[in-house]
């Protein structure tokens, strides 16, 4: 069995972005409401940060809850929203301790009164940690983030701001929910779906893809190791070839 310990230091993903997925086969495998699979979900959310954080990874983005998640039943968007009221609250003191930065993305103004303010007040006492950036997306959806951007440029050209030939990658990036953070370097999927599901479009561009069978609450320190390790013995080679490299 694969630890942290084998992973090469100098070699890590600066951003591991997780599609958490399979939280209610997991549960319906054992005859239980989708909701439990999604209790058993926060389990993994707390082991795999500290995970991420102690293995020393920059920057850790979960896709929590999608614009698209609204169309579950109203049952399980309601214990969504009240897991992640209860799971801020109760993690607090933990990411102090590790030093982890709260951040989002997505359109969290629209998400229950009660997850907005948990939110803003969980990242406001996490601000000044200095290790690990954890980026909930919330509410997020990668075709409305890149609608916005494209929405606010067109503007700034109309009015005189800015001039169609400025807009490169980097000022495309400043106007992304994820300004802020790096692009994506290893992308991971659990419960066996190979597909992106409109989450981090265009930051993804040349991220490695790691998709593992096991449902989310079964994604174990080993599955997060083995992800890393074959992330570490890939060539990513950005358009080039081999002997440019280096
Ligand atoms: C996908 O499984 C999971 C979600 C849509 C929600 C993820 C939420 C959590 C892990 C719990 C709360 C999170 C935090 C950050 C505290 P699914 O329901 O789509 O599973 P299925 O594909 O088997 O139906």
């Amino acid at each position: 069995m694969s630890t942290i310990e084998d992973l090469k230091t100098e070699n890590l993903p600066r951003h591991l972005a997780i599609i958490m997925d399979g939280n209610g086969r997991w549960a319906k495998q054992r005859g239980k409401l989708r909701i439990f699979g999604h209790e058993n979900g926060v389990n993994a959310v707390r082991k795999t940060v500290e995970n991420c954080a102690k293995i020393g990874i920059d920057f850790l983005t979960l896709y929590a809850f999608s614009t698209e998640n609204w169309k579950r039943p109203k049952l399980e968007v309601d214990t969504l929203m009240k897991l992640l009221v209860s799971t801020l609250k109760k993690e607090l003191a933990t990411l102090n301790k590790n030093n982890i930065r709260l951040n989002s993305i997505g359109n969290v103004q629209a998400l229950p009164n009660k997850v907005y303010l948990e939110l803003q007040e969980v990242m406001a006492k996490t601000k000044s940690n200095s290790g690990m950036t954890l980026t909930l997306a919330l509410n997020y959806g990668s075709r409305e983030e890149i609608k916005q951007a494209v929405r606010c440029l067109a503007s700034k050209v109309k009015n005189n701001i800015i001039s169609p030939e400025s807009i490169d990658d980097t000022v495309i990036n400043s106007h992304l929910y994820t300004h802020d953070l790096p692009d994506v370097d290893l992308l991971i999927r659990t419960s066996g779906e190979r597909r992106i599901s409109n989450f981090l479009l265009w930051q993804i561009a040349y991220a490695e893809l790691y998709f593992v069978d096991a449902f989310w609450p079964d994604f174990s320190e080993e599955h997060l190791v083995s992800a890393i390790l074959s992330y570490q013995n890939r060539e990513r080679r950005f358009g080039k070839i081999s002997e440019q490299l280096n």
